[in-house]
């Protein structure tokens, strides 16, 4: 795969994806969409791959949104169409079994917003900032922003940030949960590294299971422990759970092989 508007690196188990379209700050035009898919899938596959960082080139966006020069003569149909896609695509990053986390280096702005809380967790440097400026267009999220938010960061908020349009700050962002760490603008890919390497050093089937429990943990309370319940039992399935068990009884490190 060669893409054009995304940058795809892997060094040591961690695949890097940037979004490359600087000068329109990373806006997220069909192509973007079809290469992250794409990317998504690969990555997906790829048994070395073990995280993924998701971050924009040139410093100023992460993303600022869905290409609004796309969004010229959009029918009824066509948004519905357009909102459809791109919930497709962020759902197959949240729903990926290996830890994606979104480094936010600049606007994380509607489209861009909803892309960084697809992913599993989230970090931004000190000039990031997000919002869902939609309604300035005429427009509500449609790539999830309406039903991800107010999970994430609670129903007062999400519709604080809806209703108004506002952008908020990074520190902001940290205190509202919305992102997990803050770091210094110069920082934020090396420390993102080391958060994910702290996370990649687990097992990788209890992560992958980790994240589809908590994604299911909108259901109703007895079938989703039910569900834990059965994603437990698959842990005990696997190679990695006795080698878990072993080195800690063991009193060594364990040497898991995502098995
Ligand atoms: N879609 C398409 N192009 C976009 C874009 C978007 N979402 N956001 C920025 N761009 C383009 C601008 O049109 C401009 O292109 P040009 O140089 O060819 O004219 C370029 O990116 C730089 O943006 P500019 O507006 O000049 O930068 P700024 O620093 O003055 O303002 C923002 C930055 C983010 C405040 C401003 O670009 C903005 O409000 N963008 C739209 C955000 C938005 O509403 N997103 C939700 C979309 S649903």
């Amino acid at each position: 795969m060669i893409p054009e508007t995304l940058r795809y690196e892997v060094e040591d188990g961690i695949a890097v994806v940037t979004l490359n379209r600087p000068d329109k700050l990373n806006a997220l035009s069909r192509e973007v969409l079809d290469e992250l898919e794409a990317c998504f899938v690969e990555v997906g596959n790829d048994d070395v791959v073990r995280g993924i960082i998701l971050t924009g080139a040139g410093g100023k966006a992460f993303a600022a949104g869905a290409d609004i020069a796309e969004f010229r003569a959009m029918t009824a149909m066509d948004g519905h169409r357009f909102a459809l896609r791109g919930q497709a695509v962020f759902n197959r990053i949240a729903s990926l079994r290996k830890p994606v986390i979104a480094a936010v280096n600049g606007f994380a702005l509607g489209g861009g917003c909803e892309l960084a809380i697809s992913c599993h967790l989230r970090t931004a440097s000190e000039n990031a900032s997000f919002g869902q400026p939609e309604v300035n267009l005429g427009i509500i999220p449609g790539y999830g922003g309406t039903q991800r938010l107010p999970r994430l960061i609670g129903l007062g908020m999400a519709m604080e940030m809806i209703l108004t349009g506002e952008r908020i700050s990074a520190r902001r962002a940290l205190d509202i949960g919305l992102i997990n760490r803050l770091y210094p603008d110069d920082t934020l890919i090396d420390g993102t590294k080391e958060l994910l390497q702290s996370i990649t050093s687990k097992a990788p089937a209890a992560l992958g299971l980790a994240i589809e429990a908590l994604h299911s943990s909108d259901m109703p309370l007895h079938e989703g422990l039910r569900y834990e319940a059965t994603l437990f039992g698959q842990c005990c399935a696997t190679e990695d759970f006795s080698e878990g068990i072993d080195a800690f009884l063991t009193r060594r490190k364990p040497e898991f092989k995502g098995r």
